[in-house]
Order: C-alpha cells, then structure tokens, then sequence
C-alpha cells in the first residue's frame, strides 16, 4: 500500500515495521517512486507522532494491541487520522486512539496485494469498503478515489458477511486451483505446465464472468446435466478432499443452473442424488 500510495501523490513521510530490514526496503522502493525516501521508525509511536494520517497495516489480530500501545505513547491525537486496512474489523480496536482525539476508520482495498513492487495501477477499478468517523470516513474514500477505486460503504455489523465474499474470491478460489493442479500432476502433465494450462483456464473463466452473471457464464457437465461424467469425475478423485470439494460446489453449480433455466427438475433432481454427500461415488468413500 505503501508503495501504491506513492504512485498517486500519497507517499508516506514515515515508516515503521518491525523487521528494520524490511521498512529500509519498502523506503527505498518509494525513494526511487518520489525521489525522497520517508523516514524510518524504529518504533510505531514515532511515526504516530509525526503523521496526520496514520495507516495500519498490520494483521487484523494485531490491531487491537497495536492501537493500545499507540495511544500510551501518544496522549494527544486530535487533527490525525488513523485508518487500518482490514476487511473484518470495525472501528472498535480503534477506540483507545479515538478516545485520544484521533478521527478513526478503515480503508479496505478489495484486491488480492502480494507483490512487494506491484504495478501502479494494481487499484484502478477495485472496490474499497470504507468506514469511519466523518474527518477519517473521507480521508479513506479521498485516498480510495486517488488510487484509481471506487469507495462504498458497509455496515459494521455485515462486515464479516462482506469479508466472506471477498475471502471466497481472492483465497478459496486458490484451493480449488490447488485441487485441480494436483490431480493434473496426477494425470501425467509437469507441474509448470499444469500451473499454466490452470491459470489459463482461470483467466477464461474471469473473462467470461466479466461479460455475464456467473449463471450464464456456466459451462460443464452441470450445466449439460451431464451425471455420466460427473461420476466419472467423482470415482477419478485422487482422495476424498477432492471429492468432497467437487460434490459440494458441484452442488451449488446444480441451483445456479436451476435458477438460470439451464436444467430441468427432473435433470436437477437426478444430479442432486448423484452428488449428495452419502451418494458414496468416490474413492476413499468420498
Ligand atoms: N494482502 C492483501 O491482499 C490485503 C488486501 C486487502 C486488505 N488487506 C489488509 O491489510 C492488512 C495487512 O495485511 P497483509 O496481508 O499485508 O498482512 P501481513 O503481510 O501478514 O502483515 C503485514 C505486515 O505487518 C507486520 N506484522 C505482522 N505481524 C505483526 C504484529 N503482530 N504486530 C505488528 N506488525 C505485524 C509484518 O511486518 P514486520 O514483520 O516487518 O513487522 C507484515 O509485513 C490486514 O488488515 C488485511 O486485512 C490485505
């Protein structure tokens, strides 16, 4: 983030992290963005000092302990905001810096931020939750738009729903991927070459989805009312994980289609025994 916000005027004045390797790389990273690389922090505080709008990106769990130790070092806050990025947690871990002045809220980027150099403009087009008090509320929508996003709100207490959807997306996808390069190894083809055939198939699948309701983007057996082939799939399972994952999306795939009109009733209903979890198709008896 720190690195993004640099491309689009934003760069920070200070860093801090705990490993003083890593906030001297992610600094020069931004040195090389501005022409001036930010400060950096051997302790959070000392960035909290110094900044009027304080980003913390640390793990959700740690946000909690990280605003405690904050607001012991820094008695008097009024004028900052603080913002965490986390998808999950409301303002409450917040608290103790709010209680000692500071305008809180959160900034959450829906996009998958793995690369330590990513491209400038990995933001445009992704959605940003934001939340807050009203000073912090529209610093984080500023910063979302500056960023090429589009802010919108949650309410607190559908956070964790929200968090859900983009877990299921950005990670569990993931899981899937992992189950089919496995049993693509399984079938003979190089794990390189399994991985790009894969994301291949994925990227098609996001293009698809991208143009129509995932309902209409639906191809495969289920789609067909292909039973025959779903059981082939099923006794082919390399164990009973994949099995089980197949039975249970596959499950899903059977309403999507239903509710599409791809499939009729009777189709649906046939498709339904055969996948039920105690159909018993599978090897390991999943
Ligand atoms: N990654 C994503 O795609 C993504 C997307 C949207 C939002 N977010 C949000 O961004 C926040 C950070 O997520 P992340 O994926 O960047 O997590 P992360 O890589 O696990 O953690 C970020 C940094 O926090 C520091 N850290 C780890 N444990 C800590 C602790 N107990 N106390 C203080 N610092 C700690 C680590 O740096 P040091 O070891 O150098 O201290 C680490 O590099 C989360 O709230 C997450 O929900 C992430």
């Amino acid at each position: 983030m720190a690195v993004l916000l640099s491309h689009c005027g934003w760069a920070p004045s200070a860093l801090w992290s705990r490993s003083p390797q890593r906030r001297r790389t992610v600094a020069r990273r931004i040195g090389r963005i501005t022409g001036r690389s930010p400060s950096c922090r051997s302790r959070p505080a000392d960035v909290a000092r110094e900044a009027s709008i304080l980003l913390l990106a640390v793990p959700d769990d740690a946000l909690a302990g990280m605003a405690v130790e904050l607001a012991a070092a820094c008695p008097r806050m009024s004028g900052r905001v603080v913002l965490h990025l986390s998808g999950v947690a409301g303002l409450t871990p917040l608290l103790p810096l709010r209680e000692r002045g500071a305008s809180t809220g959160s900034l959450h980027p829906l996009a998958v931020l793995s690369s330590r150099l990513p491209q400038p403009d990995l933001l445009r087009g992704a959605g940003f939750a934001v939340d807050g008090q009203p000073r912090a509320r529209s610093m984080a929508r500023r910063l979302a738009r500056d960023l090429g996003g589009r802010p919108f709100s949650i309410d607190a207490r559908r956070r964790p729903l929200y968090h859900l959807a983009a877990s299921l997306v950005a990670n569990d996808v993931l899981a899937i991927f992992h189950l089919a390069h496995q049993a693509l190894c399984k079938a003979g083809l190089a794990e390189r070459e399994a991985h790009q055939i894969l994301v291949h198939l994925l990227q098609g699948t996001a293009t698809a989805l991208a143009q129509t309701p995932a309902e209409k983007a639906l191809t495969g057996p289920v789609s067909r009312g292909d039973a025959g082939t779903l059981a082939r799939h099923l006794s082919a399972a390399p164990d009973a994980r994949t099995a089980s994952a197949h039975r249970l999306l596959s499950l899903v795939l059977v309403d999507m289609a239903r509710a599409g009109d791809r499939l009729g009733e009777a189709t649906a209903r046939r498709l339904r025994r055969l996948l039920a979890p105690s159909a018993g198709v599978g090897k390991d008896g999943g």
